[in-house]
């Protein structure tokens, strides 16, 4: 989708999206065709549209020779207007004018937005990128033809240098939501362990960032016993896919790893999952997908931190040498764990991702990003994903970032007491907490291997995949994470 900023009125548009506040009037629209301004007008004066918040109208208008198709869109009291609120008009509106088969868009706005320039393109972009993704390449009949081609914001001051920075940004955050969403969504029986590698060194190029992929006589060597366990059921082998972009060439400066979940597909092992409990677990590499998208964006705005990717890429199945309950595993650390569950897989793989950040790429500050628990969703649903940390003030930066993007989240308490539910009677740990407090407990056992490094825990059970339109977001995967970890870091430069 082509989007830019015009301010030349053409003789055919075939949708227009008039955007307003509460008190505006339809005369503040600069740039509106004063026939088409008189159309609209009696339909806002008949139908008593007030532009109230977040209230959508639309309706044809042949003007001349054309049809044409209008979209009211009511902003409410402008002051209090932020970003996040923006992005949802502006994208409401976008997937209503995608609905009704619009080429061709044109935005008018008819007041000061209270959100600075920067920001207005950004969301603006962002959000016509992300409501038009469709994901339908497995459709027999072929692609649905109505994709949007142009969205033009008409602008009428000359200065369009901020506008447009904000463009190229939300564009950027767009294509790399959307790259880790076709991931998501791609079956488990086309995204597995070496897929998945081969599309991280394929974005490496693309991007710019490198790339490292060990493969299991690697991961032998080096003892990462925890992981390999969880993948042993499979015959896909299990990869540790290693990315780098080194923005910030002073040796001062923390190295920040980003650690994300690669289940390609979570049967639940032998504590084997139910049909439904089942059905959507090719998400299961979510926080993979996350950090994939991330490390993208991070790499080409080119942000001036230093950052590692780690995923731990492994298929949890079934078969005579898959991992049992009971077992006894020695995970990389040298810190022994009792598996009690096979189906509490991803703190396996994730322990040994993050002591090899730490070891090995010496690693100062730790983020992961998994779809961790059923307790998550269960806690906070599909609309906040849970986050748990060692460290309160970094937790306020991603608050921040998350007051920008949208992407809510909630902190649950790393409550110390609680560390008694892993307990085991014969190893260090055990790899489940039971059924109270789920999500805090899965955090709390991989607290045991952040050491004293700070460290955020992002648990996206709820917010990665949605089981029906939300938000911006169709059916699907929702990219969860790429912006927030992207703003984060933007935050961090
Ligand atoms: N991948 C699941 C968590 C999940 C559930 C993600 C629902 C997305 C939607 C994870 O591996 C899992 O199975 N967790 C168990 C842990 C339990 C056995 C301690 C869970 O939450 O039930
Ligand atoms: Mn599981
Ligand atoms: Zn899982």
């Amino acid at each position: 989708m082509k989007i830019d900023i015009i301010r030349k009125v053409p003789e055919d548009m075939d949708c227009l999206i008039i955007f307003q506040d509460e008190n505006g009037h339809l005369e503040s629209v600069e740039l509106l065709p004063p026939e088409l301004a008189k159309l609209i007008q009696a339909y806002i004066k008949k139908e008593d549209f007030q532009f109230a918040y977040a209230s959508l109208a639309n309706f044809t208008v042949i003007n001349g020779t054309h049809r044409q198709n209008i979209i009211l869109l009511g902003g409410g009291n402008k002051n209090d207007l932020n970003t996040n609120k923006v992005r949802q008009l502006l994208g409401s509106a976008i997937r209503l004018a995608g609905k009704l088969k619009a080429k061709h868009i044109f935005l008018f706005q008819g007041f000061n937005c209270p959100i600075s320039e920067v920001a207005f393109g950004h969301v603006l972009a962002e959000s016509a990128l992300i409501v038009s993704y469709q994901f339908n390449k497995y459709f027999s009949k072929g692609k649905d033809e109505s994709e949007i081609e142009a969205l033009h914001y008409m602008f009428l001051s000359k200065n369009t240098r901020h506008l447009n920075r904000g463009i190229v940004e939300g564009r950027i955050y767009a294509e790399t939501t959307n790259y880790a969403r076709n991931l998501v969504n791609e079956p488990a029986n086309v995204i597995t362990p070496e897929t998945l590698a081969e599309t991280a060194k394929q974005a490496a190029l693309q991007y710019g960032f490198s790339i490292d992929v060990h493969s299991l006589d690697k991961l032998k060597r080096i003892k990462m016993d925890a992981f390999l366990a969880v993948g042993r059921g499979s015959v896909h082998e299990p990869k540790l896919i290693i990315m780098r972009h080194l923005g910030n060439p002073d040796h001062h400066q923390d190295t920040i790893a980003l650690i994300g979940k690669g289940i390609t597909f979570d049967s639940g092992g032998y504590c084997i999952k139910s049909a439904q409990g089942m059905a959507n677990m090719k998400d299961d590499m979510g926080g993979a997908a996350a950090v994939l998208g991330a490390m993208s964006a991070i790499a080409s705005m080119k942000l001036k931190v230093n950052v590692v990717g780690i995923i731990a890429a492994c298929e949890n199945m079934i078969s005579g040498d898959a991992y049992r309950a009971g077992d006894v595993i020695t995970s990389m650390s040298g810190k022994t764990i009792e598996v009690v569950n096979t189906d509490a897989e991803g703190r396996l793989t994730l322990c040994d991702a993050i002591h090899y950040a730490i070891e090995k790429e010496h690693a100062d500050r730790i983020i992961d990003i998994a779809t961790l628990t059923g307790a998550a969703v269960s806690a906070l649903g599909n609309r906040y994903a849970a986050v748990v940390t060692n460290n309160e003030s970094w937790l306020e930066q991603l608050k921040n970032a998350a007051a920008f993007t949208g992407e809510n989240i909630w902190q649950l308490p790393a409550c110390e007491e609680y560390k008694e539910l892993l307990k085991s009677e014969i190893a260090d740990l055990k790899n489940s907490g039971g059924p109270f407090a789920g999500a805090i407990t899965a955090a709390l056992f991989l607290k045991e291997f952040v050491q004293d490094k700070p460290w955020l825990h992002i648990d996206i059970a709820g917010t990665a995949f949605v089981d029906r339109e939300t938000g911006i977001f169709p059916y699907g995967a929702t990219g969860s994470g790429v912006r927030l970890l992207t703003t984060l870091l933007k935050y961090m430069e």
